[in-house]
């Protein structure tokens, strides 16, 4: 229990190497996130993140195109099996595709994602190329309450890095990689603590609206 708390109800919808769901279930493991890790959906069967979720025995399903039920849409199929999850929370965590707006209105205020960019900077794909190309000297990751826009709702919490002289893609991207793992865990941390909401389309800590997002700072956030 999170002072007082139940465990959150987390379902997490990933396309890819799931490397933020083993961050999650690690944390749960060790004690430092009470989250009850209810569900993972995958778009890719052979998404290599579906073996976190066998491992660590995380019920998961996998729904794309191919397999949802007749007449119904994949975006239909996704909110019916988060609808039997109870999630108190949806994170979507490398989850490749782009929802519509009926799904992401059902869960309003309760589903955030994950993008590996400063928002509102480099919305979208390729990000780690764009901040190279645009010779920026910083690049980070945020954490977003979902809205229809893409990668443009209200964001909660980001953390930074710094742009190296003979930076790439991949060095960026692995430099960037664990401090996306450590603002994932301290922004779960606030929803545990139910610290953490989205009110008339503001972010809201301990029941003040946010100025301005989150800051990582070491393993902590500030304001
Ligand atoms: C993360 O960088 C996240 O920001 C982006 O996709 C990546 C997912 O990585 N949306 P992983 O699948 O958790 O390793």
């Amino acid at each position: 229990m999170s002072a007082g708390h139940p465990p959150l109800r987390v379902a997490v919808l990933i396309s890819g190497t799931g490397s933020n769901l083993k961050t999650l279930i690690d944390a749960v493991e060790s004690g430092t996130l009470d989250l009850d890790l209810c569900l993972v959906i995958s778009n890719r069967e052979e998404a290599p993140g579906l073996d976190h979720a066998r491992g660590a025995s995380i019920p998961f399903e996998v729904i794309n195109q191919d397999n949802c039920g007749p007449g119904q849409t994949e975006d239909e199929a996704v909110t019916a099996a988060l609808r039997r999850a109870h999630p108190d929370l949806v994170l979507l965590s490398g989850y490749m595709r782009i929802l519509g707006a009926q799904l992401v209105a059902a869960f309003s205020g309760r589903m955030i994602n994950q993008h590996p960019s400063l928002l509102p900077r480099y919305k979208g794909l390729h990000t780690y190329r764009r901040v190279l190309e645009a010779g920026d000297d910083e690049h980070g990751a945020s954490v977003h309450f979902v809205t229809a826009e893409l990668d443009g709702g209200p964001v909660i919490a980001q953390a930074r890095i710094g742009v190296d002289p003979g930076d790439t893609e991949q060095s960026l991207a692995a430099r960037l990689g664990p401090v996306e793992h450590r603002l994932l865990v301290a922004v779960m941390e606030l929803f545990t603590r139910r610290r953490v909401r989205l009110q008339h389309g503001d972010v809201h800590l301990d029941g003040n609206p946010l100025a301005r997002p989150l800051e990582l700072t070491g393993d902590a956030l500030v304001v």
